[in-house]
């Protein structure tokens, strides 16, 4: 059986970064909580924990700590409730969500109507939401875009960082039949790109996909969908103790990708985990042959024997 990776996986870049401003912080200060799971795996999570880093689900479970906004980032009256109640405020928002974020409240205060394609509970689109003063509509789907009222109205559209491209993209195409003057703007994420593209191409090669990563990680269960979407068989797994030997029974070449807040280590043991059932099965199979050898030669005595 081969093993392939995708050609990206793993952390992107605005993950890596938070994560690594965290690590220098918990280093400077007692009291470090992030304003929500740091990112969405558990494993990671509960290590942060061990090192000291807490995780204040609300502004109310704030006293007096340094702060960490994760990288989906906040809206500004989150902001401004943080100013009074935390020690310090630490903005690790990826930058290409502040992107967003200052494009949508632009364009508010431009007057546009701002249509966000994505998943209306995800805390990076509660926060674009929140700079453009709870104004902007959500959309999840092209079909949810189609029953948009947005006569009379300047209407401009953005996208979460982590949306397919294909679902924004249709969306768009729906709004446009609606408003031909709409204002497009991309804000899909390069690192989504070239995660997606990369695990559509890879699905497309293999007999099977496993994709590692948080189930609460909505980039992660996006990526499983798409490698489904693919026809090829898709398990979604967190860690590598969830892999299952039969899963790889008769597969020539696995595949596999992780979200982008899955770190390497959980990837590497995912990959060593498929390595040993690969090892574990050649065993099998060679002692099977052997022992079928083994039969073959007593049989073949036996008959010699009675020969003589
Ligand atoms: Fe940033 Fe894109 Fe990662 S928006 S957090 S680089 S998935």
């Amino acid at each position: 059986m081969e093993i392939v990776l995708a050609d990206y996986a793993g952390f992107c870049f605005g993950v890596k970064r938070a994560l690594q401003m965290t690590h220098e912080a918990s280093g400077r200060h007692n009291s470090l909580k992030s304003l929500g799971p740091l990112i969405h795996n558990p494993q990671v999570v509960e290590q942060l924990e061990r090192q000291g880093v807490g995780v204040a689900h609300n502004t109310d479970e704030v006293q007096d700590d340094v702060v960490i906004i994760r990288s989906h980032g906040v809206s500004p009256d989150v902001l401004e409730r943080l100013e009074g109640k935390a020690k310090a405020t630490i903005n690790a928002t990826c930058p290409f969500v502040s992107r967003a974020q200052q494009l949508a409240n632009r364009l508010t205060e431009e007057g546009y109507r701002t249509v966000v394609v994505g998943d209306k509970n995800h805390p990076e689109v509660i926060g674009i939401v929140g700079w453009t003063k709870g104004k902007a509509i959500v959309v999840e789907t092209p079909e949810q875009a189609q029953g948009l009222d947005l006569h009379g109205e300047k209407v401009a559209v953005i996208a979460q960082t982590t949306q397919p491209e294909e679902n924004f993209r249709a969306a768009v195409e729906i709004l446009k039949k609606q408003k031909n003057d709409l204002v497009v703007h991309n804000t899909i994420c390069h690192a989504t790109r070239e995660r997606q593209e990369a695990a559509s191409r890879l699905a497309r090669s293999v007999d099977l996909m496993v994709v590692v990563g948080g189930r609460n990680s909505a980039n992660t269960k996006k990526l499983a969908k798409l490698c489904q979407a693919t026809g090829t068989p898709t398990y979604h797994i967190e860690h590598a103790g969830e892999l299952c030997a039969p899963w790889f029974q008769d597969i020539k070449r696995v595949g596999v990708t992780a979200g982008a807040s899955t770190p390497e280590w959980i990837i590497e043991e995912v990959v060593e985990k498929m390595t040993d059932i690969k090892n574990e099965d050649i065993n099998k199979e060679e002692m099977e042959q052997e022992g079928t050898a083994a039969e073959t030669v007593e049989q073949e005595a036996e008959e010699n024997a009675a020969q003589e």
